[in-house]
């Protein structure tokens, strides 16, 4: 279907081949996992975009690359109409900012020497221009209800947290920025959606 929504987000022919190597001291490559080979979609802002198949088709690895957690191996990535592929230094922050991600397992995506004050609120660190420092507490403790969870929790650890919980707590990290996309990865895996 034809989209009359401003593409905020774009994919043209997104290839991701992992180099499969034989041998240690002289490495070899003897193939390629093609994890992901020739993705384009088009995404309107305002828009949901849902990436369904099998376990093992590259969902994630697509999510990865969107990101700029992995590079592709070919292929386009456009944010506002401008190719971000090769993004690096401030520009590559700066989409960084715009584009969060929520990873599939709430388990090993959240640190567990830090209080869920400190995750979700984590982000203002390495942008303090998104929130002044006298403000952050309360932005946090706003997202906390925006998700679902008492904003009193903000001292607690994600060992504290059931799977659900602590799915929630990666959202609410991710909406921290006011990001123009939200990459999930199947978000809802661990989540007590009722
Ligand atoms: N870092 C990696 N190195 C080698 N192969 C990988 C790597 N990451 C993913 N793969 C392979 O790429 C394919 C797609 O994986 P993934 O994107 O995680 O699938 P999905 O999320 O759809 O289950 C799988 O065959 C997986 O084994
Ligand atoms: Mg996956």
């Amino acid at each position: 279907m034809a989209s009359t929504a401003e593409p905020v987000l774009e994919a043209r022919g997104l290839v991701k081949h992992y180099p499969l190597t034989r041998g240690i001291v002289l490495r070899k490559q003897i193939g390629a996992v093609k994890a992901v080979d020739g993705v384009d979609f088009s995404l309107g802002r305002g828009e949901t975009l849902g990436i369904v198949g099998e376990s093992g088709c590259g969902k994630s690895t697509v999510a990865k690359l969107l990101c700029h957690l992995e590079r592709p191996t070919a292929g386009e990535i456009r944010f506002r109409g401008e190719d971000i592929t090769g993004a690096s230094g401030r520009r590559l922050k700066e989409v960084r900012r715009n584009i969060q991600m929520v990873f599939q397992d709430p388990y090993t995506s959240l640190n567990p020497r830090m209080t869920v004050g400190d995750i979700v609120g984590e982000p203002y660190e390495i942008h303090p221009e998104a929130a002044p420092k006298g403000e952050r507490r309360r932005r946090v403790q706003e997202l906390l209800e925006v998700v679902g969870l008492n904003p009193e929790f903000l001292n607690r650890y994600p060992h504290q947290f059931s799977g659900g919980q602590r799915q929630r707590i990666g959202i609410a990290r991710a909406l921290a920025l006011r990001p123009e996309v939200i990459v999930a990865d199947e978000p809802v895996s661990a989540l007590d959606v009722s």
